[in-house]
């Protein structure tokens, strides 16, 4: 198998290439990530270099290939029920306090391939009972979003999931679907998928009572994270919460958030 070097100016087309599309930092040494997530698209294309590939994607005509240059690009590591603290939160502080008059609507605005989603989802029917929910799932891999919207997990990754959990909104998979879990269509009927890219307007996607903005600001400078967080908060309802992950802080980035807990933020109504 052809193995591929990439040049510093190779390296460095790719690295604006991403922020100018996704707004992800790549800094000065990923140039092993580049090589090895973007190889496989030139033997595919039987490409000699990677300024061969960076000139094809660049070209308008290429779009389809410039998704899956961003879909090989972004990091979409995720789990079910990850950083517990967020939904030990919203057991045991919001979801008794919700009064419960209108939908509740929740983001998870990164959302990877929709564990995250999903997690929220199986809270919220087993809390809310007969009560509106809905919960939107969204990421800029077009790649994640089609396997959120299948709902269908590898067994090996579904250690987050409570047991109770596990028997009330899971299927295990037979036949062609052995080792894999089926998120229950019911379930999956009231999480919707959708591309955004939070760099970008976000359009007309409603109010939120919280946002699940976890583990992808890590990958922005200061300038995106600060829009990303403006345009969010904007679609935030009054008093409703934004949640980042642990390692991730706001810290000097938006005067319209206080902080609640670690890793919780509440809009200032
Ligand atoms: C590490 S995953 C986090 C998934 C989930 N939120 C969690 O905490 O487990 C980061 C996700 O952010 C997405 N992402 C990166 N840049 C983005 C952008 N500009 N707009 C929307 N999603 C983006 C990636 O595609 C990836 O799926």
């Amino acid at each position: 198998m052809q193995e591929y070097k990439i040049t510093k100016s190779e390296y460095n087309s790719f690295k604006e290439f991403i922020y100018g599309h996704a707004g992800i930092n790549l800094g000065d040494a990923k140039q092993s990530l580049v090589t090895s997530r973007l190889g496989k698209r030139l033997r595919h294309h039987s490409f000699t270099n990677f300024e061969e590939y960076f000139n094809f994607v660049e070209s308008p005509v290429n779009s389809d290939e410039q998704q899956i240059a961003i879909d090989l690009l972004t990091t979409n590591e995720t789990y079910f029920f990850r950083e517990p603290k967020h939904f030990v939160f919203l057991e045991k502080e919001f979801l008794p306090k919700w009064n419960g008059k209108k939908c509740l609507r929740i983001w998870s605005a990164a959302s990877s391939s929709g564990e995250e989603a999903y997690s929220i989802a199986m809270l919220l029917d087993d809390m809310l009972g007969d009560r509106s929910w809905e919960v939107f799932g969204s990421d800029i891999s077009s790649r994640v979003l089609k396997k959120a919207q299948q709902g269908l997990y590898l067994l090996q990754r579904i250690d987050g999931i409570p047991k109770e959990y596990l028997r009330e909104y899971c299927l295990k998979g037979t036949g062609q679907h052995e080792g894999y879990l089926l998120v229950d269509r019911e379930l999956r009927s009231k999480v919707g998928f959708s591309q955004v890219n939070l760099t970008t307007p976000l359009g007309n996607v409603g109010e939120f009572e919280i946002i699940f903005l976890r583990n992808v600001l890590i990958y922005f400078d200061m300038r995106t994270k600060k829009h990303i967080i403006k345009q969010l908060v904007e679609k935030l309802r009054p008093g409703g919460y934004l949640f980042v992950g642990h390692s991730e802080s706001l810290k000097g980035i938006h005067d319209g958030l206080e902080s609640v807990v670690p890793a919780i933020y509440r809009k200032v109504s």
